[in-house]
């Protein structure tokens, strides 16, 4: 985890170049009175609690692996861009930490998906840098599919406790801000289409079987795997997997990035970005009353 200098530091840089790191703290009372704030349902809300769990150690990963090659940057635009990755990336591990923290007091036991994750991403800290900065990209650009679709998706955020709403508006307007600069970073320090490649299935071998693994521990510890809740379950799962579902967009998506001429940029989201950077921080912003201004306080 960056120090408060350092974030500090990165958020004006990043500012700068429009990836502004927010400090914002999220208040996660709605636990107190919702166990299941996703659409009232326990499958759709540990899925939510799995990729909670998986943030602060995956984000720590993704930001060692830029921070590896950030003395090879000498680009200015995307030095003060990699300040900003690294300061937003630190701050939704930190709101991610706390929210897991309530998780766990309410005996929802996201410490699962943090062994796991943490176990998945040592077996890739045994590739080179340039592997894991390729593999980084790779989990960059389904967090941006993932993202893009949970701003676009009103239906699924109608299902929601609005409160619970707010932090992942928040990391899902960010990851669209900064999603080409791992990107860029690799483009100049290796660019290599094999280790590309290589990164989609190390990736799913490292991490899929672990994130499934914990979805199930989670919910049976929850006592959510008897007979009785199937259907509750398979609503849920239609809810984010279905044909209309969250990741809908992910099966024909995620392979744009094997392509050769692949970039992050080529799914233009400027303007969505600028819908949700009003309605979250505009002077009527769903925000504007916790975050003050893109300097750090
Ligand atoms: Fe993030
Ligand atoms: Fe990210």
């Amino acid at each position: 985890m960056e120090s408060s200098t350092n974030i500090k530091s990165s958020g004006l840089a990043g500012a700068s170049v429009g990836i502004p790191p927010r400090n914002i703290k999220f208040s996660h009372d709605y636990y107190n009175s919702h166990r299941y704030p996703i659409a009232n349902n326990a499958f759709a809300s540990s899925f939510i609690a799995v990729l909670s769990g998986s943030f602060p150690p995956g984000e720590r990963f993704f930001v060692e692996s830029v921070r590896h090659f950030r003395e090879q940057i000498t680009d200015s635009e995307l030095k003060a861009q990699v300040s900003g990755f690294i300061g937003q990336e630190a701050l939704h591990g930190r709101e991610h930490d706390r929210l897991n923290a309530i998780f766990s007091e309410k005996g929802i036991r996201v410490d699962f998906v943090d062994k796991g994750v943490k176990m998945g991403l040592y077996l890739l800290e045994r590739f080179s840098p340039e592997q894991q900065l390729a593999c980084t990209i790779f989990m960059e650009h389904f967090t941006a599919i993932f993202a893009e679709s949970f701003l676009q998706d009103s239906k699924f955020r109608e299902a929601c406790e609005p409160e619970s709403l707010k932090l992942w508006t928040w990391h899902a307007l960010e990851e669209l801000e900064h999603k080409s600069v791992a990107y860029d970073v690799y483009t100049r320090v290796s660019n290599s289409w094999r280790l590309k490649l290589q990164a989609g299935p190390l990736v799913a071998a490292a991490l899929v079987p672990v994130l499934i693994g914990s979805l199930v521990a989670i919910l049976a510890h929850d006592n959510q795997l008897q007979k009785r809740h199937i259907k509750s379950h398979l609503k849920g799962a239609a809810m984010l997997f279905g044909r209309h579902g969250l990741l809908k967009h992910v099966p024909r998506r995620l392979p744009d990035f094997f392509k050769r001429n692949f970039h992050p940029t080529q799914d233009d989201t400027r303007s969505l970005e600028q819908q949700w950077r009003e309605n979250l921080f505009g002077s009527q912003g769903l925000l504007s009353d916790i975050y003050a201004s893109p300097t750090l306080q």
